[in-house]
């Protein structure tokens, strides 16, 4: 086990006097300060007092640093929990014990010129344990020591070179040309614990086991069983995949396919199934849902979902495979009680642009972009059981939603059947529209220049509709399973403000819940109007009304986690990390979920200490002592 760093100073930099930055437009801006010392994720010089010494803190100088401070990196780890610094309310006597894992990447730049996409970035596992009964809080948080990890880490020294590309990076200071090592698992986007199991997953490798209590990584684990079950299919999940390859052009994708997969598998050391990072766990059934695409499916016109179903020993207790002929990427789904259901997005191969990332000239990523030729989304229902399927419509047609949906993440879904036997399915889900996602520049990251431009996460006024925003997906099957109604609608008649990470209470996951709660941008920043999140949003999905709480002046925040304290669906705790990037600190936050709107929402806040502050995290979970 490598040297642990606890007396790193922070890695950020110093910015340039406001009065130098030109008053135009963010972009300029990141132009201009290309040729001064890097910024943010790109520096490891520390912090000057007078980094937050900004003049105004609405002004673009500051939106600008702010941003950047976000994605600034963290290269020290703390093994030993320590306990956090109450700085406001406190936290409540019937908050319960257990821990708060996030996860989300550490490090965006190495120690030879190279910077990464941050969903490139190494995954840094944060871990905040309640001891209960209003007891203290302790922070600790690890780098997974994926493969990629431990090639790229220096041992003894923590010295950083990366020598993966990874998919939306391309590298300055290793092999750029040729590099065939894409596929880099940072295990840095999701984190769950199941049957005492503690994993950190990324999309499209294996998912990382941790021990729960050290943070130290044990290994990656194949929970998808390539070797254990691909050989003793039955007969029933056999025909599921037959009944979507048998179809009119499946021939010509079956050879492309065919020639495809040794090439990625053995070339680009791509696993043939691509395990995706979004997991959902059924608390009626008490399990663990998990889906994996075919590697080849990014490349060609059909794709092969494969959905699992662990029970709390982590036996697999189901496998179902559904292959359909459609170009999809899918980052986030949904399951009900009889289906799983997938909002399609549609993406098609960049012929130009496949032969410059296979070189290595671009990021693999511009190999792909939106296909954006069809006014509508699909919208799969798949049958979860056979049950599911007796009778029913043909799942490998889908469902046209009437307009461009981008699915970015899917908070719950849930059927129920009327008393003359219609199957009403609803959906809520964070969409934003084809106009406006960009695979290669989320974040704003130019992998050209290894800048981040807060502007592209900002469109300018008149164009919010295009950001990420909730919407509810409600469908109608008759009896026989024909459509009789597609409609999408946003969540909340009271907030359109651009929303994203939308979470419920997770004992309703696959049920009828009402209260959704999301990431949500005040607009109170005049430069920074929509992204980052600086709010809280909950949504009461039954009568479409909003309430919302508000970080601190240039405090940003990450995704919202629900933690359930009674019996009442809104009766529990929102946790929510802040950014206050001014300060270069963060902050734990606690929020009484059915205060939410009121003044006293707000019930506690913890202080990370600053030589510990990091970068934002993706996604987290609540797991019970
Ligand atoms: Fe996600």
């Amino acid at each position: 086990m490598r040297a642990i760093h606890h007396h790193c100073h922070l890695p950020l930099p110093t910015p340039p006097p406001a009065t130098k930055l030109p008053p135009s437009a963010f972009t300029s801006t990141a132009a201009a300060v290309t040729h001064r010392k890097a910024p943010s994720a790109s520096s490891s010089s520390a912090a000057s007092p007078t980094a937050i010494d900004l003049q105004s803190a609405d002004s673009q100088a500051a939106a600008f640093w702010d941003y950047q401070f976000l994605f600034a990196s963290q290269r020290s780890e703390s093994a030993e929990p320590v306990p956090l610094r109450l700085v406001a309310g406190s936290v409540p006597a019937d908050f319960p014990a257990g821990t708060y894992y996030l996860a989300g990447p550490g490090l965006f730049a190495d120690d030879h010129g190279s910077t990464v996409h941050p969903l490139d970035g190494h995954g840094y596992l944060r871990a905040f344990s309640f001891a209960g009964d209003g007891g203290t809080v302790r922070y600790s948080a690890r780098f997974v020591e994926t493969q990629a990890q431990r090639e790229e880490r220096e041992e003894g020294t923590g010295r950083w070179r990366f020598t993966h590309r990874g998919p939306f990076s391309v590298l300055r200071g290793g092999k750029r040309v040729g590099n065939v090592k894409v596929m880099k698992n940072v295990a840095n986007t999701s984190v769950f614990r199941w049957g005492g199991r503690l994993m950190c997953l990324w999309e499209g490798g294996d998912p990382y086991e941790i021990d729960p209590r050290s943070l130290e990584t044990v290994g990656p684990v194949d929970l998808v069983g390539r070797e254990r079950h691909d050989g003793d299919r039955t007969a029933k999940d056999r025909w599921w995949e037959l009944a979507g390859a048998r179809d009119v052009a499946g021939l010509a994708v079956d050879v492309a396919a065919h020639f495809l997969k040794p090439v990625l598998h053995g070339v680009f050391n791509m696993p043939p199934k691509r395990m995706l990072a979004h997991y959902k766990i059924d608390p009626t059934r008490n399990r663990l849902l998990l889906l994996s695409c075919n590697a080849e499916d990014m490349l060609l016109p059909r794709s092969n979902f494969t959905f699992y179903e662990f029970d709390c020993n982590f036996e697999l207790k189901q496998k179902k495979e559904f292959v359909i002929s459609d170009h999809m990427m899918i980052h986030d789904w949904v399951f009900t009680d009889n289906h799983y259901v997938l909002l399609g997005n549609r993406i098609k191969l960049d012929v130009p642009g496949s032969l410059l990332a296979l070189s290595g000239i671009c990021p693999m990523i511009t190999a792909l972009s939106v296909n954006p030729s069809q006014q509508s989304t699909p919208v799969y229902l798949l049958p979860r059981f056979s049950e599911s399927a007796k009778g029913g419509r043909d799942w490998r047609v889908p469902i046209e939603a009437p307009s461009q949906l981008w699915s970015l993440h899917v908070g719950n879904a849930f059927e129920e059947r009327d008393e003359v036997g219609n199957l009403n399915i609803q959906l809520q889900a964070s969409v934003c529209s084809y106009r406006w996602f960009n695979f290669q520049k989320m974040f704003g990251y130019n992998w050209r220049t290894g800048r981040l431009d807060p502007s592209f996460m900002n469109m300018v006024a008149g164009k919010e509709a295009l950001l990420p925003h909730l919407v509810q997906v409600s469908i109608e099957l008759d009896r026989r399973g024909a459509c009789s109604r597609c409609i999408v609608s946003d969540a909340s008649k009271q907030w359109s403000r651009p929303t994203d990470f939308p979470v419920i209470n997770p004992a309703l996951a696959g049920r009828r819940n009402k209260y959704v709660y999301a990431g949500t941008a005040s607009g109170s920043r005049r430069f920074l109007p929509h992204f980052p999140f600086d709010s809280v949003v909950k949504i009461n999905c039954s009568d479409g009304s909003a309430t919302s709480w508000s970080a601190g002046s240039r405090e940003f925040i990450g995704e919202p986690i629900f933690v359930p304290r009674g019996t009442k669906e809104d009766d529990g705790y929102i946790l929510v990390v802040e950014y206050a990037v001014a300060k270069q600190r963060c902050y734990l936050g606690v929020l009484n979920a059915q205060r939410i709107g009121e003044a006293d929402a707000f019930v506690a806040k913890l202080e990370v200490p600053k030589n510990l502050t990091f970068p934002i995290g993706f996604h987290g979970f609540w797991a019970d002592r």
